[in-house]
């Protein structure tokens, strides 16, 4: 059995993780619009990653007995205008959900609920790397975004990112 507090956590994270798909697929379709197909890529990719993390939590939570409650998803409603202020924005929500982790570990640790601390271990790691990978994309963007001929290169990086599966399974 999970304890209560712990439950109502990692449901909520659920509904955290597909509203973090829903963000960054709001800022896919923003480099859509401007023909930014890499940056695009980027993003949509991104937003398969979080409903990948959404369902994971999912599948801990009836791995472990627990109701799984779909809570409402917010619209997304940050003003984007300039071509880095996704870049930005990205770096914000990283270090939020990185917070939402940490006091979930907190929980799960103050209930001696380890085993969900063994899950989360994953988590903690992937928001290192989450955290890594939007702050890299806004110092590239700083560094070549201001030069059209250097931003097409960097759009044509990013189109290169392809979807990989997440590494932990359960
Ligand atoms: Fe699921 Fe980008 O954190």
């Amino acid at each position: 059995m999970l304890d209560a507090k712990v439950k109502e956590l990692l449901n909520e994270q659920v509904n955290k993780e597909f509203y973090s798909a829903y963000l960054y697929l709001d800022f896919a379709n923003f480099y859509n619009r401007r023909g930014l197909d890499g940056f695009y890529n980027w993003f949509y990719i991104q937003t398969q990653e979080e409903r990948d993390h959404a369902m994971l939590f999912m599948k801990y939570l009836q791995n472990n007995s627990a109701d799984v409650e779909l809570l409402m998803i917010p619209k997304p409603e940050i003003s984007l205008e300039r071509l880095e202020d996704p870049l930005h924005e990205a770096v914000k929500h990283e270090a939020y959900v990185t917070s939402l982790i940490n006091n979930l570990y907190d929980a799960a640790q103050s209930a001696k609920d380890f085993r969900t601390v063994q899950f989360l271990d994953w988590f903690v790691k992937e928001q290192g790397e989450e955290e890594k990978n939007t702050q890299d994309l806004v110092t590239k963007m700083e560094l070549f975004g201001s030069e059209p001929r250097s931003l097409y290169m960097l759009d044509n990086e990013l189109k290169a990112r392809v979807y990989t599966a997440p590494s932990l399974v359960l």
